[in-house]
């Protein structure tokens, strides 16, 4: 039987899921977070399915140790490969969440989208996953997608709001496909940091849909249907790492907006 007092375990191919984090830390203060960034194995992205379901389910595994009521799989490489594989494995040992299924349902609600951009990585892009699932929850959207495959690394190398990360996300979003969107669709726990940039590309003219809010909200949903949002938080958040280098450090503090610390735990050694 899941408490309310468990912690809520969060995991990423590394630190961008931390924008995922964070927000969540925003909307539900009382909740403890246990962050895993598989740090060795990044990026997600350019990996094997297989690979990717490996990984995911040893992080989670790892996150029922810590006890969590609830995993949040707060990177889309990792929701479009591992989602359905990780239910099985986790069965009713605690929720589980992906970062797509809330967005598919945000937009797919929002009735002013007609024309939909995606962007993100190879893994998430060449999955076809928010076709599939924008298809099925609203059948007229059109949907275009493109794989973004420098973004990820860009943002982590502290290029966003400058004028070399404003060239390159023009050159993305030039894409023919792009020209006549009204949404564009952040599938990428990275994004968050660029929304700005997407947002001034297209003169703020269009619906931004990123993993912060969206995500947090639809945590805070699924704890209080399930009984189990936290009333008072006596833990402090733990972030750990597969791989720790002073750079990561210093990159999360970008990510996450309160005190963050990284604990080196080697899940592969
Ligand atoms: N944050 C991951 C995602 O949302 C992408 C980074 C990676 O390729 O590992 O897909």
């Amino acid at each position: 039987m899941l408490q309310s007092t468990q912690p809520i375990g969060i995991f990423d191919s590394g630190i961008g899921g931390l924008t995922v984090a964070n927000a969540v830390s925003m909307a539900l203060p009382n909740e403890e977070i246990i962050y895993f960034g598989d740090t060795a194995h990044l990026p997600y992205g350019d990996k094997s399915l297989e690979a990717v379901q490996g990984y995911s389910e040893k992080i989670a595994d790892f996150l029922l140790e810590k006890n969590c009521k609830l995993i949040l799989i707060a990177c889309n490489t990792a929701s479009a490969a591992a989602y359905e594989t990780l239910k099985k494995h986790i069965g009713n040992r605690a929720l589980l969440m992906n970062v797509i299924d809330p967005m598919v349902e945000a937009i797919a609600n929002d009735s002013s989208i007609k024309k939909l951009g995606i962007i993100g990585t190879k893994g998430t892009i060449s999955s076809g996953i928010y076709e599939q699932k924008l298809k099925a929850a609203r059948p007229s959207l059109e949907a275009s997608s493109l794989a973004t495959a420098l973004l990820a690394s860009m943002i982590e190398a502290g290029f966003y709001n400058n004028s070399v990360s404003q060239a390159i996300i023009n050159s993305y979003l030039a894409y023919p496909d792009f020209q006549d969107v009204d949404g564009m669709v952040l599938a990428c726990t990275h994004y968050p940091l660029i929304r700005k940039e997407i947002e001034f590309f297209y003169h703020n003219r269009i619906k931004v849909f990123d993993s912060t809010d969206i995500i947090s909200s639809a945590v805070k949903k699924v704890l209080t249907e399930n009984n189990l949002l936290n009333t008072s938080r006596s833990k402090a958040h733990h972030f750990f790492v597969s791989d720790f280098t002073p750079s990561f450090e210093q990159t999360a503090r970008i990510f996450f907006k309160g005190e963050i610390v990284l604990e080196h735990f080697p899940l592969w050694e």
